[in-house]
Parts: C-alpha cells; sequence; structure tokens
C-alpha cells in the first residue's frame, strides 16, 4: 500500500503522527492477512514498534507486506515501511514491523489458517526468523504476568 504522507497526518512539530503510522501498519496487515487466509481477521498483538527516522509530511510512503509464518490459527504479517522523498526521488527504510492476526468465524471464534509453505529461501528464512519471535512472545507474556502479579494492583 502506498500513501501520500499529506498534512492531515502531521503531528505538532509537522512530523508524521506516531499514531497514523499505526493505524497504516494495522490496515495493511489486515488486508494481507485476510487476502490470505481468505476470511476475516482481528488484529492479536504489534510487536515493538521503534520510530527510529522521521516521517515528513510530503513523503511518499509504501508499506511491503508478508505473510511470514502461520500458526493454528494466527498467522505473523512482516511489514517494511519505506518512505520517499518525491523531489529527490531517495527512498528510506523507516519501519519494520510484526503484527500478529487470528482469523477468526462468523462468531469472532479463533478458527484454522491455511497453513504457509515457504516458497523459496527467503521464506524459509522469513519462517525461521518468524517462529523465533513467537517463542520469544510466549516468553515475554509469561514474564510480563510474573511482573503484573509482584506488582499486585499497583500497576496501570
Ligand atoms: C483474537 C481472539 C478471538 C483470540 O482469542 P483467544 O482466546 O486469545 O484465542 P487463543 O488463545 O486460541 O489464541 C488464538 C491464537 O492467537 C495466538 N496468541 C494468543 N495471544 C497472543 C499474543 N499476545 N500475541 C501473539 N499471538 C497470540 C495463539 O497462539 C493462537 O495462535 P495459534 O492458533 O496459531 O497457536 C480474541 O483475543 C479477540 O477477539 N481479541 C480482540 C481482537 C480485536 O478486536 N482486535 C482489535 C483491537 S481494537
Amino acid at each position: 500500500m502506498t500513501l501520500l504522507m499529506t498534512p492531515d497526518k502531521a503531528n505538532f512539530s509537522g512530523k508524521v503522527h506516531g499514531g497514523s503510522v499505526l493505524k497504516h501498519l494495522d490496515e495493511v496487515a489486515y488486508a494481507c492477512a485476510s487476502r490470505y487466509c481468505g476470511s476475516y481477521v482481528v488484529t492479536k498483538s504489534v510487536d515493538q514498534v521503534s520510530f527510529d527516522l522521521p516521517i515528513h509530511v510530503g513523503e511518499l510512503v509504501t508499506f511491503l507486506a508478508s505473510v511470514n509464518y502461520t500458526g493454528r490459527t494466527s498467522l505473523e504479517v512482516g511489514i517494511k515501511v519505506v518512505a520517499e522523498d518525491c523531489q529527490q526521488l531517495t527512498a528510506r527504510h523507516a519501519i519494520s514491523c510484526y503484527i500478529t492476526m487470528v482469523s477468526v468465524d462468523d462468531d469472532g471464534l479463533p478458527k484454522p489458517v491455511p497453513p504457509l509453505v515457504p516458497a523459496d529461501s527467503v521464506a524459509q528464512s522469513r519462517y525461521e526468523a518468524a517462529q523465533e519471535r513467537r517463542k520469544l512472545r510466549s516468553e515475554i507474556i509469561e514474564r510480563l504476568a510474573e511482573i503484573k502479579k509482584r506488582s499486585s494492583g499497583t500497576s496501570l
């Protein structure tokens, strides 16, 4: 998906608002996962998104997405965000992000997704990296639960 960063997406300092980028990331993940599954999908989790470089108003931003991994009912969508200066014709890789989507049935319950068979070595390498991230996510969930338990009642 390619979008022009129009002034309505600006924050107080005139750069593109982080929330605006997050919304587009979610839309791209939805479109990618829904097309792959042929079903309705919902966002389950968004991995850490690090805004290392600002995106400027007037830039053309392309969101490149792929299904990296499938579990039973969930799938990981990887998104690379490329920002292009329309006048200089220079492009830079601004953000990478991983979003887990879950395929759901008419009652909103998880339903199986078609298993991904990596088609080439790039897809295989993405698949293996996604598998490691999936494991890491489970570990983070466990650790966060422990921290929450320890700080009982005081966390927001
Ligand atoms: C998506 C939803 C139906 C899943 O329900 P659930 O009870 O968590 O279902 P499960 O425990 O069976 O997990 C479903 C899948 O999500 C995965 N999952 C669960 N928690 C996860 C997390 N924090 N991060 C990544 N994946 C996760 C599970 O591993 C499972 O995947 P798998 O089948 O490939 O192994 C439910 O959480 C939901 O409706 N959430 C709201 C979605 C939504 O509205 N999103 C927009 C927010 S505004």
